[in-house]
Parts: C-alpha cells; sequence; structure tokens
C-alpha cells in the first residue's frame, strides 16, 4: 500500500538526530566506595554511577549494555514552563520532546526482551509524552499510564484557583509485551469492615464453631467494656480494631452470597446443608485450593484473603491499581538524608517499581538520578543498578547518599522494610573528553588528553570491539573468539607488519588502527590496516561535550575545566591486564603532554 500514512506527533526538529560519540568512561577510584566487609554472600560492588549528561552516558553504555537492563525508572525535568517568557510558542516543547525520544531510543536498545521501563511526568507534557513514548516502545507494549499522588491539598497551592494538582503520572511500558513476566505487586487499602464477626474458638473442628460481634471480640481483647470503646480509643479507635483484625486474620469473617450452580457438587450440597441447619459451619474440601465454608446458606469468607505482608508487615491490600495514592512520605524530605527540594521521590514508590519489574540481582538503571533514590532503593533491594546525573548534586547528594546505604547508617526510607543491613559499593566514573579534537589548522588529531590504554579503549568501543586487554600486547579488544583488535601510535614498518602477520597465524583475524603503516593493506589475508584518525573520522560528531536538555538543568562550568579530566600520561606499554588497564587510565599526571596523534592528520606520505 502506497502512501500510507502513519498516526504521529510532529514537531520542529523531530528528524533531527545526534550522531552521539560512543565515550569510554573514565573511573575515579577517589570518588568509588565499597564497605569495609562483606555482609553476605549477595553483596553487589560493581554498581555505577556516572557524572555527566545522560545521552553521552546512555551512549558509553550501550556497547556492554544493551538488552541487560531489567528495569528503567526515569524522573526527567517535567518542562513545567517556568523557565521562559514564550513558553507556548512550541519551541521549548520540540526542544524537549527532541531530547527525550533521542534518550527513550537508547533506553529501549539497553533494555532486556523480559525488561521495562517506568518514566515520571507531571500534567504539563503528559499527552505529548505519551505519543512520543508509544512511537519509541510502540502502542501494544504501553502497559499503563499510573497515577501517582504526590502531595495533599495543602499549603500555598490549596489557595490556586480552580483545581488542585496533587498528582503527578508514570508511563509504563515493556519491551516486548509478549514476553514481558511482571511479579505481582500489593497495594495497601481500608480495612474492609463488612467483615465484623470472631470466630471465638478456632481450634475445634469448623461444626462447632462460635461466631461473636468482632468489637465485642475486641472489647474482650482489650479488656474495655464494649460500650465505653468509643470513649478509650478516640479518634484511633478504628485504627486499633484494624490491628486486632491484623493479628489473626483467619478468625475476621463475614458470609456472601454464592449460587449454588457456581459450585462444585460436593459444596453445593454442603451449601444446602448450612441453610437447612442455620447456626452451623459446613465446609467442603478442595484439592489445590483452599477449602469452602458455608454458613446459613451463604459462602463463609475470611479476612485472611485480603491481607498481605507487605514491607514485613500485615496490612490489608489488593493488587495495585493504576492509581498510587498510598505513597506519600511525611519523612520525604529527610529519606536518605539528603536534601532535594521538588524533585525527590519516596523510596516506597521507586520500591513497588521493582517490586514489579525486577527480581534481585536483576539490573536497575535511572539517567536522571537527582539525589539517587533509585540507586538506593535498588541497593537496599539486592538489584545492581548503574545512574547518571549531569550536575553537581551528583557528588554533594548522591554520594554521601549511597555511602551511607552502603554503611548502613542511612535507617529511612525502605531500610527497616527490607531489613537492609548495609554491604556493597559502587564505582564512580566520568565520561571522557571527546577522542578527537582540532589542532590549530582546524584538522582534526587525537585529544592530547588521551593515553595510550584510553584510546585503546576508545578504539575498540568505537570499532565495534570488547575491550580485554591481555598477555599479547596486540590482543587489546575482541569482537569474536578469533578477531582482535591492537591501537598503536607508532607508524608501522614493513618487518612490524610481517611479524604481527605471523604472529596471528591463519586461524586468526587482527584489526591494526594505527598513525600509519609502510605497506600494502591487501598484502596480509589476517590483518585489516587503518590509519588513525582518519579511519573513525567519519563516524560521529566529535568535540560536543552537551546533550543536555535544552530547556532545565543546564550544567554550571567547572571552575577549572582541567579538574574535570586530569591530564593522562602517555605509556607506550600497553598494560598487561584489565585491572592495570583502568588504574593507569585513570592516573592523573601534572606534566603537559603532546596529542598522540598530532601530526597525523597532515601527514599521509605512506603507503596504503
Ligand atoms: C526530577 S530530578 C530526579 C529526582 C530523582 N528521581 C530523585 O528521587 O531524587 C531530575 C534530575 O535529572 C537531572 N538531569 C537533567 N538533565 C540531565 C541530563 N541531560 N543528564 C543527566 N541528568 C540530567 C537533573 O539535574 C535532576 O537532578
Amino acid at each position: 500500500m502506497a502512501n500510507v500514512q502513519k498516526l504521529e506527533l510532529t514537531w520542529i526538529g523531530k528528524d533531527e538526530r545526534p550522531r552521539l560519540e560512543p565515550r569510554i568512561l573514565l573511573e575515579d577510584p577517589e570518588k568509588s566506595y565499597h564497605a569495609k566487609k562483606r555482609i553476605s554472600d549477595k553483596d553487589i560492588f560493581d554498581n555505577r554511577l556516572i557524572y555527566g549528561d545522560n545521552l553521552l552516558a546512555l551512549k558509553a553504555l550501550e556497547q556492554e549494555f544493551s538488552g541487560k537492563v531489567k528495569c528503567i525508572y526515569i524522573d526527567p525535568p517535567f518542562n513545567t514552563g517556568e523557565m521562559f517568557d514564550h513558553y507556548d510558542d512550541g519551541v521549548e516543547h520540540s526542544l524537549w520532546l527532541t531530547d527525550m525520544r533521542d534518550r527513550l531510543e537508547i533506553l529501549k536498545r539497553l533494555l532486556s526482551a523480559e525488561g521495562s521501563i517506568f518514566i515520571h511526568i507531571d500534567d504539563n507534557e503528559l499527552g505529548y509524552l505519551i505519543a512520543v513514548a508509544d512511537e519509541v516502545f510502540l502502542r501494544r507494549n504501553r502497559i499503563a499510564v499510573i497515577t501517582f499522588k504526590q502531595s495533599s491539598v495543602s499549603g500555598p497551592k490549596a489557595i490556586n484557583p480552580g483545581l488542585v494538582s496533587t498528582a503527578s503520572y508514570i508511563l509504563y511500558y515493556a519491551r516486548d509485551r509478549s514476553v514481558w513476566k511482571p511479579n505481582r505487586v500489593y497495594q495497601a487499602t481500608e480495612r474492609d469492615d463488612r467483615y465484623n464477626r470472631y470466630i471465638s474458638n478456632p481450634d475445634v473442628p469448623c461444626e462447632s464453631w462460635k461466631l461473636m460481634p468482632l468489637r465485642e471480640a475486641f472489647s474482650n481483647h482489650c479488656g474495655v467494656p464494649a460500650k465505653e470503646l468509643k470513649k478509650h480509643f478516640g479518634e484511633g479507635l478504628e485504627e486499633a480494631i484494624t490491628e486486632f483484625v491484623l493479628i489473626d486474620p483467619r478468625r475476621v469473617v463475614r458470609t456472601a452470597r454464592v449460587a449454588p450452580v457456581d459450585v462444585n457438587p460436593d459444596a453445593r450440597e454442603a451449601l444446602e446443608r448450612s441453610r437447612v441447619m442455620a447456626g452451623r459451619v459446613f465446609r467442603s474440601q478442595r484439592e489445590s485450593r483452599d477449602d469452602y465454608y458455608f454458613l446459613n446458606g451463604e459462602q463463609l469468607v475470611f479476612y485472611s484473603a485480603k491481607t498481605k505482608q507487605l514491607d514485613g508487615e500485615w496490612i490489608t491490600a489488593l493488587p495495585a491499581s493504576t492509581i498510587w495514592d498510598d505513597l506519600l512520605s511525611n519523612n520525604l524530605h529527610a529519606e536518605g538524608g539528603v536534601t532535594f527540594p521538588n524533585g525527590k521521590k519516596p523510596e516506597a514508590l521507586i520500591a513497588r517499581i521493582l517490586n514489579l519489574s525486577t527480581n534481585p540481582g536483576d539490573l536497575v538503571l535511572d539517567s536522571f538520578a537527582g539525589s539517587g533514590s533509585t540507586g538506593a532503593v535498588a541497593h537496599k533491594m539486592g538489584r545492581r543498578w548503574v545512574m547518571v546525573e549531569l550536575r553537581d548534586h551528583c557528588n554533594t547528594l548522591i554520594v554521601p547518599r549511597l555511602r551511607s546505604v552502603i554503611d548502613a547508617s542511612d535507617t529511612s526510607g525502605i531500610t527497616k522494610a527490607v531489613n537492609w543491613k548495609g554491604g556493597g559499593g559502587f564505582r564512580y566514573y566520568r565520561l571522557a573528553p571527546s577522542l578527537l579534537e582540532l589542532d590549530r589548522f582546524g584538522n582534526h588529531i587525537i585529544s592530547s588528553r588521551y593515553n595510550a590504554e584510553m584510546l585503546a579503549e576508545a578504539m575498540c568501543k568505537l570499532m565495534g570491539f570488547r575491550y580485554e586487554p591481555g598477555e599479547v600486547y596486540w590482543q587489546q579488544g575482541r569482537s569474536t573468539e578469533n578477531d582482535f583488535l591492537y591501537t598503536t601510535t607508532q607508524t608501522l614498518s614493513r618487518q612490524q607488519i610481517e611479524a604481527l602477520s605471523e604472529e596471528v597465524g591463519p586461524k586468526r583475524t587482527l584489526l591494526i588502527c594505527c598513525s600509519a603503516f609502510r605497506a600494502k593493506a591487501t598484502d596480509f589475508s589476517n590483518l585489516t590496516l587503518r590509519k588513525i584518525p582518519m579511519a573513525v573520522l567519519s563516524r560521529c560528531e566529535w568535540g560536543k561535550d552537551d546533550y543536555s536538555l535544552n530547556v532545565a538543568s543546564l550544567p554550571e562550568a567547572p571552575e577549572h575545566e582541567e579538574d574535570q579530566f586530569p591530564d593522562t600520561v602517555l605509556a607506550d606499554r600497553p598494560p598487561t591486564n584489565p585491572a592495570e588497564a583502568r588504574k593507569r587510565r585513570v592516573t592523573a599526571k601534572t606534566d603537559a603532554v603532546p596529542g598522540l596523534f598530532d601530526t597525523v592528520a597532515s601527514e599521509g606520505k605512506e603507503k596504503e
């Protein structure tokens, strides 16, 4: 069918897409942190906190984490329009939508087949974001739009004209609905006061059970005469009765109508007998389900069917709905021991999302980390996590918050509910600077801030190889069992290339990226020769560090550029193992060193 028009949202700049450079990540060991000792064999140490723009960070994670993330929760800036004088002309909406779409596309690639994503938003962009997210994740994978009650009708907003806004929304998508397997989660609800009778002697056979009014049983339990309960407990009476009910909810019952045709023949007989012999309980056994009980021609139902143990406590609970109005925390500002006004989300909210969509050990990602709530909750729940945050509160809020989780000094949020005892750790990373920079003639050259290890790792990423430096110096990266990548800053002579070809042998292949080579590239069947930076020049956009959402939360310039990316030192010898490689990549050196390929771009004398 030609010219089929699809239903879609359009906006200014929708067709523009950034050509992102897949950066490497540099660990800052000073900021990485782990517990002093192992608490259990389930401790997780390799969590990641990344300081920088999330679009570049997500691109950096793509190679290693594509298809591996079980749950993504993001809580981006809501684009409320508070920053602009001309908000309604649509430009800001367009910028925001493009920025979100670009991020959602990479996030989708990171999700595992059974994974799911939760996107927090308010009503400013809700409608538009649904349209864009439907395009990225497909409408059939939209599971729900959850309404989250995030505030009450109080404070200054309560005097605004019209309706008081107390909700925000969470868009919930599966990566692929056909293989998506959510866990069942429950939500606290009010006690159902139709359950108003109490079995006083539950240990005898059911035919001899005696039922009494619930209030009378409660009055006996607390030793307060029924007539004085109201006076004694005042406002707290219902709550006290609920607590009593939850001590043993199998003793609290009500009767409910049941049609004889809806039960099996044995149950039907028991039902009929209960009608004839009023006042006596009859039971009908079932194989793999709860037995039926009947009284006075109706079914006897137990309050225990309405209860669940949630966060260590028995509560009245129902399967979670799409309205989450039970998660507001009175203590939100204090959770995690960090202050993050107007952005921090309750740990209980993140816990519900993780309970719904993950199991212990699964990987969770939040690329708008804010005060680090997602990482804190994931850590306490035994999930692995990756977080990205652009602004300095990555250092001032997230690092201390996660340290106190690891040290078990954070007793707030879900700590008690999940019985968190501390342990584990995380690694702190920054994005490496762009691999290429311009020299004074406007030619692209390898950045002077790259050392040999960083260059080798960056080339692996650009060429689609895994960076796995080993004992053999030319095996820095591999794409398959027998296909390797070697990057060197040297100009390789014919003899050097011949020697390499011989060492690689007939069963393996090697891609060599070097500044220049003096041989015909096609002379060696097991080698591919490429010059850098020419080999990568057209692959992406170089030197662009800021893809942050244009409409909010722009980063503050660091006081000293250099502080962000410490100068690194060239080392001719490749590292012999990944640990050494990591250590050498993060080693700062104060002496300025010339760029690895300062002269390469203007070269070109070598024969190819
Ligand atoms: C609403 S807050 C998230 C709050 C978080 N859910 C919590 O509970 O603390 C949004 C965060 O996204 C961050 N952010 C905005 N643009 C970003 C970008 N391009 N890369 C990384 N983080 C970004 C902001 O700095 C802010 O901390």
